[in-house]
């Protein structure tokens, strides 16, 4: 059966491939790379967890990467109706719009808590800019922290200015609000955290920060941490969710997928480790605690730029940098559902924009008040530290640990299994020999089998198995 794919670009297209790797690499680039990254990392022990979060990334997040540009290029539709139609056209079930379905409400849960913590930087840009960090000590950070995290009514404002500064990119469209805004922020963020690093070296605690990334203790790594590597790879790479499909619909006819994709998850990567090397020291030269959890960034970063020459100036850039990078991921986590709207409910992107924030924006009390008179603790399946922010944990796990990985295995079994090996290679257009090969076992067997693998191993699917055969 061969269904026409409507090829006309209601949302706009991008000016170059160079625009869509900006756009893209502004997607993945966020507080995935510099806050969430360093604090799970000390939080699982160091270096057996990158060494299986950089394991996840090459071998399922490049191939995930590009099956979901290859889904939005080939249909030029939000990825609710692009998987309807490719289904379509594969002569595969309905039900694949569900796949869609999942990622618009992935994207929906995850935004609502990022703009909290987005609010949390961009409070962070202004104390920094008043010299609050000036000579301050570890506990003077600690309660500045403290101080903000548990008062709802200001993280509510900053959470609102953070909601209100995406939906008017968004408004803006693909070329005028999207494009504009990533062509300088990405650069500069990568040239800030090199200066960072160059600060950390100079720290006498650089190699203790450099060991604890990468020499591998396994026996520090249970199952959750695991599975928390996986779903960063995710997380930290936009994937499972559908934001990189539609900016890869947005994406001209002639790039290569192929290319695009690995530059975007090398300079991803190259971003967080980066924040590793540059936090790690900080933490040890100060005696702070790896695993302190949500909150390490916000306070080891001012302490360094509380001691180093100009630290106002670098800090507020940081912070701004930073605040610039989440509101570049922001921005996609919410576009397949406003392009969705536009597509099916024949209203405009201002209209849309406004109605799926002023929703995040409810929500995103929830995360607010988990810090505060709503927090509880709970033990997370396979982990012996209980987590203790409530909704904002509950959130965090089911969509970076839970839906973001099944989005992905599905989304590599409807590419490498669904879809036609005609279409598939047509569309991805790869020329170098065996890379098309190499892709497509990627994509069939490796990638969504340990995706179920780390999925069962979690829910002690292993341990009933062995039970049950008596082992
Ligand atoms: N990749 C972003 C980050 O690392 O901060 C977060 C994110 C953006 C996740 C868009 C998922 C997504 F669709």
């Amino acid at each position: 059966m061969s269904v026409k794919i409507n090829k006309k670009y209601i949302h706009g297209q991008w000016s170059s491939r160079w625009a869509f790797i900006l756009a893209a690499t502004g997607s993945a680039v966020g507080l995935g790379n510099i806050w969430k990254f360093p604090y799970i990392t000390g939080e699982n022990g160091g270096g057996a967890f990158v060494l299986v979060y950089l394991f996840c990334i090459a071998a399922i997040g490049v191939p995930i990467m590009m099956a979901e540009v290859m889904l939005g290029r080939a249909a030029r539709q939000s990825p609710i109706n692009a998987l309807t139609t490719l289904a379509k056209q594969a002569g595969a079930s309905k039900l694949w719009r569900l796949l869609g379905w999942m990622g618009v409400t992935a994207g929906f849960l995850i935004l609502s808590y990022y703009s909290v913590i987005a609010g949390w930087t961009l409070a962070y840009v202004f104390r920094s800019a008043s010299g609050a960090f000036s000579l301050v000590t570890a506990d003077g950070v600690r309660s500045m922290f403290t101080g903000l995290v548990s008062d709802p009514e200001r993280l509510l404002a900053w959470h609102t200015i953070f909601m209100v500064m995406t939906v008017v990119i968004i408004a803006r469209g693909v070329r005028g609000g999207l494009e504009q805004a990533v062509r300088v922020l990405m650069p500069a963020l990568f040239v800030l955290l090199l200066v960072l690093v160059g600060y950390a070296m100079n720290t006498d605690y650089f190699m203790a920060g450099v060991r604890f990334m990468f020499t591998p203790d396994f026996s520090a790594l249970s199952a959750a941490g695991v599975l928390t590597a996986l779903g960063h790879a995710f997380f930290t790479l936009s994937l499972g969710m559908g934001a990189i499909m539609i900016y890869g619909s947005y994406l001209p006819k002639d790039a290569s997928i192929a290319v695009t994709s690995v530059t975007i998850c090398l300079a991803d990567t190259m971003v967080a480790l980066l924040a590793g090397l540059a936090i790690f020291p900080i933490v040890f030269a100060n005696g702070l605690e790896p695993g302190a959890g949500p909150s390490l960034i916000f306070q080891t970063l001012p302490l360094a730029f509380g001691q180093m020459p100009g630290g106002i100036f670098f800090g507020t850039l940081f912070f701004v940098l930073l605040l610039l990078a989440a509101w570049t991921s922001a921005i996609s986590l919410l576009e397949p559902a406003v392009a969705w709207m536009v597509e099916n409910h024949n209203v405009d992107r201002i209209m849309a924009a406004s109605f799926l924030g002023l929703l995040t924006w409810l929500l995103g009390i929830v995360t607010i008040m988990s810090f505060s008179d709503w927090a509880f603790s709970f033990n997370f399946l396979g982990s012996d530290e209980p987590k203790t922010s409530g909704m904002f944990d509950v959130l965090d796990i089911l969509t970076a640990n839970i839906m973001l990985p099944v989005g992905g295995m599905l989304i590599a079994i409807f590419a490498g299994r669904v879809m036609s090996e005609k279409m598939t290679k047509q569309e991805l257009g790869i020329r170098a020999p065996g890379a098309y090969a190499l892709w497509a076992f990627l994509i069939r067997y490796v990638s969504p089998v340990l995706v179920l693998i780390v999925l069962l191993g979690l829910f002690g699917f292993f341990g009933f198995v062995a039970k049950l055969f008596g082992i």
